[in-house]
């Protein structure tokens, strides 16, 4: 099975993605982290695309396409959970035509529609664990031990260089300009599951598992 989290910024896409490649064995395609793993690495790309990231904008389709065909390349079975990608509708096409000359299908876009005050205070208290990537939250998912990750019991934790109020504007401004479409674009295919957002991430992942189990064939 092949999925896509669509949702703008913070409305807990990684969150439910990494529940999902726990509970159910699939593999978390994070553009976002593959990105965020260029720029760390020093590469000619990872140069290339840290300004942008840093301004909240996005980053060419031909890059972020790139990097998915390689990852499809990597697992000719699938089980991908696309998370962050596509963002615009050439991408949307894009991973279409990937997916058909890998053999394999879409099967549901889950959408976590989460309003944008919600969104400012999620992004605004977002930490990760930069040894293995967990996401806490200063109010409503903290460390179990101050400064130290609950998973792998590294203490360092960061924030991101994007969380911050400017950034989080442009990249709103950048998901209701161009990403926001393919949530037409999907309900076109009779692929678009929306999800409540906003309830707690136990919930989410409920409901995520009810559209996943509940399809037909599933
Ligand atoms: P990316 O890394 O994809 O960031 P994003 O889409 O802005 O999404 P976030 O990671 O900020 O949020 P999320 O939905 O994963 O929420 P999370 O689970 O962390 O992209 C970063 C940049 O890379 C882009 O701006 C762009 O420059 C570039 N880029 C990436 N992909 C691209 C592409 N395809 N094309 C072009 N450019 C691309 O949750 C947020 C917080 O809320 C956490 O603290 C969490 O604990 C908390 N939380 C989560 N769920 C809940 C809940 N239900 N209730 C309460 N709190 C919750």
């Amino acid at each position: 099975m092949n999925i896509i989290l669509l949702g703008p910024p913070g409305a807990g896409k990684g969150t439910q993605a990494r529940r999902l490649e726990k509970e159910r064995g699939m593999i978390q395609l994070s553009t976002g982290d593959m990105l965020r793993e260029a720029r760390n690495s020093g590469s000619e790309m990872g140069v290339k695309v840290a300004r942008i990231m840093d301004a909240g904008e996005l980053v060419t389709d031909e890059i972020v396409i790139g990097l998915i065909e390689e990852k499809l390349q990597e697992r000719p079975g699938g089980g991908f959970i696309f998370d962050g990608f596509p963002r615009t509708l050439a991408q949307a096409d894009a991973l279409g035509d990937l997916l058909a000359r890998h053999g394999q299908a879409l099967d549901a876009v889950i959408e976590l529609r989460v309003d944008d005050d919600e969104l400012v205070r999620r992004i605004s208290g977002r930490y990760t664990c930069g040894e293995c990537g967990e996401v806490y939250h200063d109010d409503t998912r903290p460390t179990k031990v101050e400064g130290k990750c609950d998973k792998c019991g590294s203490t360092n934790l960061k924030r991101r260089a994007d969380d911050n109020p400017e950034a989080l504007k442009t990249r709103l401004m950048e998901y209701y300009k161009k990403t926001s479409p393919l949530i037409g674009y999907y309900y076109a295919k009779g692929l678009l599951y929306p999800v409540n957002g906003l309830a707690p991430i136990d919930t989410v992942a409920q409901e995520i598992a009810l559209v996943l189990d509940g399809r037909p064939g599933s």
